[in-house]
């Protein structure tokens, strides 16, 4: 056995631990099944809270029919409320025709999305986050963007191709608990929390360079910074220089940054 089939076995064996608590109350994987090492750790969750989440999905409060249910605080999900904004917009006789009617939409084409969508979205890329006025677009190029379909899935892709099995993924702490299972479940990439005096101004140079030499010290390579903005859970919003700072960091190490700003523009109220 090679040392890198070691380690997955490792890996696996403890990710089975994790997960045995729950697992046959989830999903109960029959001992005898021919599938793969790899198909039995995916059918096994390794989200501590998916138990919870499920008692929550078969018991929802309700003010008045069910006061007693329960509230999933384990998930942060947005609860626009989609079908009066979407429905209403995608039936819309232009905008069905538009949407329904392209042939693009129908048959294999760029492989990184429609083009008209990735235009679109460089267009609101500039507008909303480098606060663009039209008449100056066209700083960013749409051949740079490439469109996944869900967050996890797009994070799972990029720990892929940007890592090698077992390099070490630095997370400013606390963070949204799922990120260890996407990096860990296909790329099998190790998450190591970066420690912080103030949790909510976002992580200094220095706090960056003390995890990561502590991950050094177990042996890792340290190849990703992964930085959420604004953060899940804390729903602080760092300053554009904290982040700034990190990439250079990250940078001069050579290492690879992703920033998951799947709430920007969020409002609460
Ligand atoms: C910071 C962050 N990234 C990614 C995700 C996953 O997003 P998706 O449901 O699109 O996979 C979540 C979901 O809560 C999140 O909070």
């Amino acid at each position: 056995m090679n040392e890198e089939a070691l380690v997955s076995a490792t890996e696996l064996l403890t990710m089975e631990k994790e997960m045995c608590s729950y697992k046959s109350e989830v999903l109960p994987v029959d001992s005898t099944t021919n599938v793969s090492s790899r198909g039995k750790a995916a059918l096994s969750p390794s989200l501590p809270y998916i138990k919870s989440f499920y008692k929550c999905l078969d018991n929802p409060v309700h003010p008045v029919k069910n006061p007693s249910g329960y509230i999933a605080l384990c998930v942060a999900e947005s609860k626009l409320d989609c079908k009066k904004v979407l429905a209403e917009r995608l039936s819309r006789p232009s905008v069905g025709k538009q949407v329904f009617l392209d042939d693009d939409a129908y048959n294999y084409g760029d492989f990184r999305g429609l083009f008209k969508v990735r235009q679109v979205i460089a267009q609101f890329l500039e507008e909303f986050f480098l606060k663009k006025s039209a008449s100056s677009d066209g700083i960013i190029d749409p051949n740079h963007i490439c469109i996944g379909s869900g967050a996890s899935s797009v994070l799972g892709h990029l720990f892929y191709a940007l890592a090698e099995r077992r390099d070490a993924v630095l997370i400013p702490a606390p963070y949204y608990n799922a990120f260890e299972n996407d990096m860990k479940q296909i790329a099998g990439c190790v998450p190591i929390p970066v420690y912080m005096k103030d949790c909510t101004l976002g992580p200094t140079v220095e706090e960056l360079e003390e995890a990561a030499l502590q991950a050094e010290q177990q042996g890792l390579t340290v190849k990703i910074l992964l930085i959420t903005n604004p953060n899940n859970p804390l729903g602080v919003i760092y300053r554009p220089d904290t982040v700034l700072h990190a990439i250079e960091w990250a940078r001069k190490r050579k290492m690879h940054s992703i920033v998951d700003e799947l709430y920007a523009l969020s409002i609460h109220d």
